[in-house]
């Protein structure tokens, strides 16, 4: 039989659901994307529906390929990516949702986080699953379901609560939900969780007992581009036909394929809701002293795991959302470029939006936002302004903790994502750090690298080197502050954060 002319990608994010078709030379065929509900019930907490999540991933599956006239037989594979470390727990036999699902950004669990750091914990999950003890990561989102919500225990110790991320939430989904889903997640989603061995890439019995989770809730950890197929998308399903599901991938994972960033030493910064920048370290597991993660990139069928170093940062894109839905001053994301450009500098403000407490470096979440150095003088644009610059500035803070770990200075920053759409933002991003900034031809590499590993697998695509072949840049954007401005703004930005520190008791 000929082979599908295309590959298919699910990306569940943060805000929205979208699904993409790619070509063999990684365009773009066909997309569609849905916007969920943001539930923030109080201050800290940030929650999602399940099941409106998986009724927008069908939605999204079936516009695009409606859009496009395109059916099952069209897909040589589907991959899945998505928001990681947001926590779902649902019945296996009904195939619903126990509670809201618990979003990365959620600070509910800091109790549980905070608890870990007091009796030694904190050290061996530091250790064994790279990853500083915090509210971001699921393993106290599991917790804090087992503990409250009634009933989830004991469905746990049944067998009949499964936990996942949204990866496995739709991918059980898909492949038949109560009537035989498959329960599996990859490497990367599951090293979110503070419950995974780096080294063994399994579930680890001491880091489970120190969140008392049961192993039987757990989905099965895989390769992240699959050797053979995770699943087929159900016949009456949004697919309308089988098609192997191949390939999983944490977004910021995906995104470090989609930039095919394959060599040690390579690395990526995506702009969305919050920023993630990786830095590939090769087969090598480097643990941070610079208040970074050690995560898995990905790994590509029976090869070893490639791992990464990552700077995670809760609050970049969402702060420009924030000044949109919550402060009303922008009607758009977009008009926060036309209104930051009203000014030439953000006339003494700098805004730090920890609204998560801060993640990388600081990973202080007794952090909360604040707004400083306003005079009367000051205007909306230069909120606007200082948001963006915050993006970049919090972004610098991740670079600086890079070059002290890996002892490599930056070159030139890869970047993709929603928000480097926005010029003026790109531009102060190479005027804070000082190197040049460069946007490849396809933006959405998050979608472009579950694609990949999902055609991978299938041999649509055959190996690395193919894709290298299809990286092309788009922008560039070169510095163009002095030295004096830059050490300047930067000195300005460090004391605002330390304005921050210590506001939650
Ligand atoms: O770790 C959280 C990250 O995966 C969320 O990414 O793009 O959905 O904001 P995004």
């Amino acid at each position: 039989m000929a082979q599908a002319r295309f590959v298919g990608a699910i990306d569940q994010g943060t805000t929205s659901t979208r699904f993409m078709v790619f070509d063999h030379s990684g365009s773009e065929v066909v997309r569609h994307q849905l916007e969920h509900t943001q539930i923030l019930p109080r201050a800290g907490w940030v929650e999602h529906n399940p099941i409106e999540i998986w009724e927008r991933t069908s939605a999204v599956v079936q516009t695009a390929l409606a859009k496009a006239r395109l059916g099952a037989h069209d897909l040589a594979a589907v991959g899945i990516t998505n928001q990681r470390e947001t926590t779902i727990v649902w019945d296996r036999r009904t195939g619903r949702p126990l509670s809201s699902a618990i979003v990365w950004q959620d600070t509910r669990t800091d109790a549980i986080a905070a608890a870990l750091e007091r009796d030694g914990r904190g050290d061996v999950i530091r250790h064994r699953a790279g990853l500083p003890p915090a509210t971001y990561f699921s393993g106290g989102k599991l917790q804090w379901i087992l503990e409250n919500v009634p009933g989830a225990r004991e469905a746990a110790e049944r067998g009949d609560a499964l936990f996942g991320t949204p990866d496995t939430w739709v991918l059980w989904n898909l492949t038949g939900g109560p009537d035989g889903g498959v329960h599996v997640t990859d490497v990367t989603n599951a090293s979110r969780t503070m419950l995974m061995d780096l080294e063994t890439l399994d579930w680890d019995d001491e880091l489970l007992g120190f969140f008392g989770v049961p192993r039987a809730m757990l989905p099965q950890i895989r390769e992240s581009s699959a050797t053979t197929p995770y699943g087929l998308t159900r016949a009456n399903g949004p697919f309308g036909g089988e098609v192997p599901i191949t390939g999983i991938l944490g977004d910021q994972q995906a995104a470090t394929v989609g930039q095919v960033c394959f060599a040690p030493g390579e690395a990526k910064n995506t702009y969305g809701t919050g920023n993630f920048m990786l830095l590939n370290t090769g087969t090598e597991i480097v643990r941070s002293t610079s208040g970074l993660l050690t995560t898995p990139a990905y790994q590509l069928g029976d090869q070893p795991c490639v791992y990464a170093l990552e700077g995670s940062i809760a609050v970049t894109g969402s702060a420009v959302q924030w000044l949109r839905d919550q402060l009303g001053i922008i009607s758009g994301a977009a008009e926060s470029e036309a209104l930051a450009r009203q000014v030439d500098d953000n006339g003494g403000v700098y805004f730090v939006p920890a609204f998560s407490g801060l993640f990388a470096p600081h990973w202080r979440s007794d952090a909360r936002g604040a707004i400083v150095g306003l005079s009367r003088y000051n205007t909306n644009a230069h909120v606007a302004r200082a948001t963006l610059e915050a993006i970049c500035y919090q972004s610098r803070d991740v670079i600086e903790a890079m070059a002290a770990d890996s002892g490599v200075a930056l070159e030139v920053l890869k970047v993709d994502g929603g928000v480097t759409l926005n010029g003026l933002c790109m531009q102060i991003q190479a005027d804070v750090l000082g190197v040049p900034v460069s946007r490849p031809v396809v933006p959405e590499t998050t979608a472009l690298g579950a694609a990949y590993a999902a055609g991978l697998s299938v041999g649509y695509w055959h190996d690395t080197d193919e894709l290298r072949q299809n990286w092309r840049e788009d922008t560039r954007w070169e510095p163009q502050w002095d030295e004096e401005r830059r050490a300047a703004g930067y000195a300005q930005w460090h004391k605002a954060v330390q304005r921050t520190l210590g506001w939650v008791e």
